[in-house]
C-alpha cells in the first residue's frame, strides 16, 4: 500500500526535511517532527494544507509516543513512521564521557524505540516504520564508535519489532555519507581528517557524498513499494555524486 499519511521524525534538517518535500510533492499528508519548531513552521507554510508542524524532543520523557499520538490525531491516522533523527556525535572512546553515551543512546535508540512501539499501536496492516541507520553500524568506524553502537542497537530493535509485530514492514535504511547539517556541525577540518583516516581504515573508499532529496526519493519509493524491505543500504554513486567541499 502507498504511505499517505506519514509521519517523519528528525525533519527540521538533512534526510527528514528532503523528505517531507518528497513526501508533499507526491501528494502526501505529513506531520514533521523535531525540535526546532521555526523550521518545521517554514516547511508546513510551504505546502499548506499537507504539512503540520510538531514540536518534538525524541530525548524528552514520554515525548516520543506522545508525539505519534500527536501525528495520529493530526491526520486522523498514519500509514508510515520515519524516523530520521539522529544525533551522530564524533568523538573518540576516551573524550566520550557519560552524558555523551546517555544523548547517543537516547536520541539514536531509546526515543526512536519508544516511538516505533507507539506507532505499531496505530499503524494499520501493512503499515511501514521505517529506521535510518548508519553502514557505521556494521563495523564501528574511529570516532563514531557510540554513534555506531547506538545505530547498532537500533538494527537490533527494527529485528525484533518486525517480529513482534508481524503486521508491520519493518525497514532499515543503512546510509552511507550524505551531505547534511550532522556532518557540517563537525567543521570542515575534522571532517577531512575524520575521511582520511576513514578511508585509511577501509570504510569508506571514495570522497563523495550522498545529497539529501537523493536519499529522500529512494525512501519515498520505499515507502510505496507493495514489497516487505527489510533492509536497504544507501551508499554514494563513485563519480555521481558530491564531493566532500
Ligand atoms: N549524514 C550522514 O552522513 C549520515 C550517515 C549515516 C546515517 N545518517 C542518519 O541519517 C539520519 C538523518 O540525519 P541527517 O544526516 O539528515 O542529519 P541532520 O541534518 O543533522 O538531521 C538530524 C535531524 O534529527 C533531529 N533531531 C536531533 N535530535 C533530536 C531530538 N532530540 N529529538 C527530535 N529530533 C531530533 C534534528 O532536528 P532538531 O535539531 O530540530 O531536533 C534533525 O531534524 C540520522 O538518523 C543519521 O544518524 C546520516
Amino acid at each position: 500500500m502507498s504511505a499517505s499519511r506519514v509521519h517523519v521524525i528528525g525533519a527540521s534538517s538533512g534526510i527528514g526535511h528532503a523528505l517531507v518535500g518528497e513526501l508533499a510533492a507526491r501528494g502526501r499528508q505529513v506531520v514533521a517532527a523535531a525540535r526546532r519548531l521555526d523550521r518545521l513552521e517554514e516547511l508546513a507554510r510551504a505546502h499548506p494544507g499537507q504539512v503540520v508542524a510538531d514540536q518534538l524532543d525524541l530525548a524528552v520523557d514520554g515525548e516520543p509516543e506522545a508525539g505519534v499520538r500527536r501525528a495520529v490525531a493530526a491526520l486522523g491516522g498514519i500509514d508510515a513512521l520515519v524516523l530520521a533523527a539522529g544525533l551522530p556525535t564524533m568523538e573518540r572512546l576516551r573524550a566520550s564521557d557519560a552524558r555523551l553515551w546517555r544523548e547517543v543512546l537516547e536520541v539514536n535508540l531509546v526515543g526512536p524505540a519508544l516511538a516505533a512501539t507507539e506507532a505499531a499501536r496505530h499503524l494499520p496492516p501493512g503499515g511501514r516504520v521505517v529506521l535510518v541507520s548508519s553502514c557505521s553500524a556494521a563495523r564501528a568506524w574511529p570516532q563514531l564508535v557510540p554513534y555506531a553502537a547506538a545505530k547498532s542497537a537500533l538494527e537490533t530493535l527494527a529485528h525484533g519489532l518486525q517480529q513482534e509485530e508481524p503486521h508491520l514492514n519493518v525497514t532499515v535504511v543503512a546510509l552511507g555519507a550524505a551531505d547534511t547539517e550532522a556532518q557540517a556541525d563537525w567543521g570542515q577540518d575534522r571532517l577531512r581528517e575524520a575521511y582520511r583516516e576513514w578511508r585509511r581504515g577501509g570504510f569508506i573508499d571514495g570522497p563523495e557524498q550522498m545529497s539529501a532529496p537523493d536519499v529522500a526519493r529512494t525512501v519515498v519509493d520505499l515507502l510505496d513499494s507493495p514489497l516487505r524491505v527489510p533492509r536497504v543500504d544507501l551508499m554514494p554513486d563513485h563519480g555521481s555524486a558530491q564531493e566532500v567541499r
